[in-house]
C-alpha cells in the first residue's frame, strides 16, 4: 500500500522535471550544467511515436535532461516575513531544520521567479540535514538549508558567498533565538530565547535547554527549531536581498579569539594546527591564563 503510494509521488515529480526541462529548452537563459534526470519519453520528447514503437523508446531514453541555467541564478528580492513562516510551516511539513529552511527560500522562489526554482527536488536534496545532519547535531540544519540556497543563486563565487554564509552563520551564533517573530507561530508562543555560540546544533539545542529547562526530545524544543528554521532562512533572505541591491554591508563581527588564538593556530601562525570561524573559547579553555 505505502509502496504504491510512494512510486506515484515519484513519477509526479519526475514528470514535473520533466516538463520543467521543456519549459528551459524554450527559455532564453543561459545554460550551464546539466541535470540528470529520467523522464519518459512521452514528456521529454513530442509524443510522435506510433503505440508499437513506445514500448521501446521509453527503453532507451530514459536520461533526458533537464537544463539549470549557469550560476548566478535569477533572483527576484523576497520578503523576509514570508519566508520565516515559510520556514516554520515547511518543518511541520515534515521536512525538519535542514529541508524546511530550503524549502522556504527556494519555494517562494518558485512560486514568484518559476524556473529554474520549481525545477529543484526540494524535499529530495535537503532532507539529510535534519538534526545537524541525521542527529549528529553538527551544523544546524536550518543554516545548513539556508546555505544551500544561498549556494544555488551566488554560485561559486567564493568571496561573495563566503561573505553571505559568514553573515548568516554570524548571526545564528550571536543572535538571541527564536526571534521575537517567530515566537508567535504555533502552538508554544514567546518561547526561552537562548544564544548557541557557534553554528552547530548540538550548541545551539543544549544551550536553549538550559534556558527554557525543557527536555532535547520534547514537542517544544522541535517548535523552537522551526521557529529558528524560519529565522535564519529569513536571514538568508535579507543578505540576498541586500547583495541583489548592491547594499550588504556585512554586520557581524568574528570573536575576538578568532584573530587572538588563530595568530598561532591558523593559517601563518607558528604553529598553524587548527582552522575555522567559529568561537574557539565555547569549546576551549585560554590555556595562557
Ligand atoms: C602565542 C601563541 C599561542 C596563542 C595565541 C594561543 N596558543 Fe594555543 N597553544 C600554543 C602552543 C605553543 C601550544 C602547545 C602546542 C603543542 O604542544 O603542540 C598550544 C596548545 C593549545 C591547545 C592544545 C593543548 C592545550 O594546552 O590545551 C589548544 C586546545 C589550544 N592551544 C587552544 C588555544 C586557544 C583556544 C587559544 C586562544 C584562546 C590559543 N590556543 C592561543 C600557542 C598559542
Ligand atoms: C565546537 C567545539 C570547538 C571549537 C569551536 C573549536 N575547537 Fe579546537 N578542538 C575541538 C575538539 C573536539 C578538538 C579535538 C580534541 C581532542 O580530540 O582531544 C579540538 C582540538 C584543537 C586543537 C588541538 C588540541 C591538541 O590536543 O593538540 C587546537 C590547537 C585547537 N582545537 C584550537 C582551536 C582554535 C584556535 C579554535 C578557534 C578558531 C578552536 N579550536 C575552536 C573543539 C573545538
Amino acid at each position: 500500500m505505502m509502496k504504491s503510494k510512494l512510486e506515484v509521488k515519484n513519477v509526479t515529480r519526475r514528470q514535473f522535471l520533466c516538463d520543467a526541462g521543456k519549459i528551459a529548452a524554450g527559455a532564453a537563459v543561459g545554460l550551464g550544467s546539466l541535470g540528470l534526470v529520467g523522464c519518459s519519453t512521452t514528456v521529454a520528447a513530442p509524443a510522435k511515436e506510433k503505440e508499437g514503437e513506445k514500448e521501446q523508446t521509453a527503453a532507451t531514453a530514459t536520461n533526458a535532461k533537464v537544463e539549470f541555467p549557469a550560476a548566478p541564478w535569477p533572483y527576484k528580492k523576497l520578503d523576509p516575513e514570508v519566508v520565516r513562516k515559510a520556514g516554520f510551516d515547511a518543518y511541520k511539513r515534515g521536512l525538519h531544520c535542514m529541508g524546511g529552511s530550503f524549502a522556504a527560500i527556494i519555494e517562494t522562489l518558485a512560486k514568484e521567479v518559476g524556473y529554474p526554482y520549481e525545477a529543484i527536488p526540494v524535499e529530495q536534496f535537503a532532507y539529510y540535514g535534519a538534526g545537524g545532519v541525521m542527529g549528529w547535531a553538527t551544523l544546524c540544519g536550518a543554516a545548513n538549508g539556508s546555505s544551500m540556497a544561498i549556494n544555488l543563486i551566488l554560485g561559486k563565487d567564493h568571496e561573495k558567498l563566503g561573505a553571505a554564509i559568514n553573515e548568516v552563520l554570524g548571526y545564528y551564533s550571536t543572535t538571541k533565538l527564536p526571534t521575537a517573530q517567530s515566537n508567535q507561530f504555533g502552538e508554544f508562543k514567546n518561547q526561552a530565547q537562548s544564544v548557541a555560540g557557534n553554528p552547530l546544533c548540538h550548541a545551539s539545542v543544549t544551550n536553549w535547554c538550559k534556558a527554557s529547562g525543557k527536555k532535547s526530545f520534547s514537542k517544544e524544543r522541535a517548535e523552537r527549531c522551526a521557529k529558528l528554521t524560519g529565522d535564519i532562512a529569513a536571514k538568508a533572505v535579507e543578505v540576498l536581498n541586500q547583495i541583489a541591491d548592491s547594499s550588504f554591508t556585512p554586520v557581524y563581527q568574528a570573536p575576538e579569539a578568532i584573530t587572538d588564538c588563530g595568530s598561532c593556530h591558523t593559517k601563518g601562525g607558528a604553529i598553524e594546527n587548527s582552522r575555522g570561524k567559529m568561537d574557539c573559547l565555547t569549546c576551549h579553555d585560554d590555556h595562557r591564563k
